[in-house]
């Protein structure tokens, strides 16, 4: 039963599906479980660079600023988007940048992971080192970064074609029913 992207050049049926969202709304986790119970390969943008470029995130932000990783972020995504039968974590800012969310769309079903702003907030102080846009900010300064963008991020978000909302996901059990809700929205499996 076809429930994927068709791809014309084959004619066969391809899954490639594409989570987008803030910063720590779950994109990575929730992506990673949904391949699994799909026997689908998964692919974190992020992590896709860093292997390519030989570099982290923050490294990359480093040398060439944000525009400099912006560049590369679109070209990598352009890679990832072909490969077929798999889950894609794109970036916080991925769907935000050129045509990127327009491109995500053409080539995938795409799932915009919905995550009220102080849940974000509780997910990502803790990990606010390895994310150059958050990074030396105080709470404070932080929750109104977090608020602010994800206003300004939103409608490029809601052009996914589902929006799921996982606020109330932080445990295993409520990742799994996470899964389940996913793979309705999606008519998957
Ligand atoms: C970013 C999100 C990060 C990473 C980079 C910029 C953003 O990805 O691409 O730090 O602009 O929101 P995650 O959403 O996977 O943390």
């Amino acid at each position: 039963m076809a429930h994927g992207m068709t791809n014309e050049a084959h004619g066969k049926d391809i899954t490639r599906i594409a989570l987008v969202g803030y910063m720590g709304a779950g994109k990575t986790t929730i992506g990673k479980a949904l391949a699994e119970d799909l026997a689908l390969s998964f692919y974190d943008l992020d992590w896709y660079i860093q292997n390519r470029m030989h570099k982290s995130v923050s490294q990359i932000f480093d040398e060439r600023g944000e525009e400099g990783f912006r560049l590369i972020e679109r070209n990598m995504l352009h890679e990832v988007a072909e490969f077929e039968d798999v889950v894609i974590s794109c970036g916080g800012g991925t769907p935000c940048f050129f045509d990127n969310m327009q491109y995500i769309n053409q080539q995938a079903q795409s799932v915009y992971l919905k995550c009220h702003p102080d849940t974000l907030y509780a997910h990502l102080h803790m990990g606010r080192a390895v994310r150059p846009l958050l990074l030396g900010k105080n709470t404070d300064e932080m929750k109104k970064y977090i608020a602010t963008q994800l206003e300004e991020r939103e409608p490029y978000y809601l052009m996914a074609k589902h929006t799921v909302d996982v606020t109330l996901m932080d445990s295993c059990l409520k990742i799994s029913n996470m899964v389940a809700k996913l793979k309705e929205t999606l008519h998957i499996g």
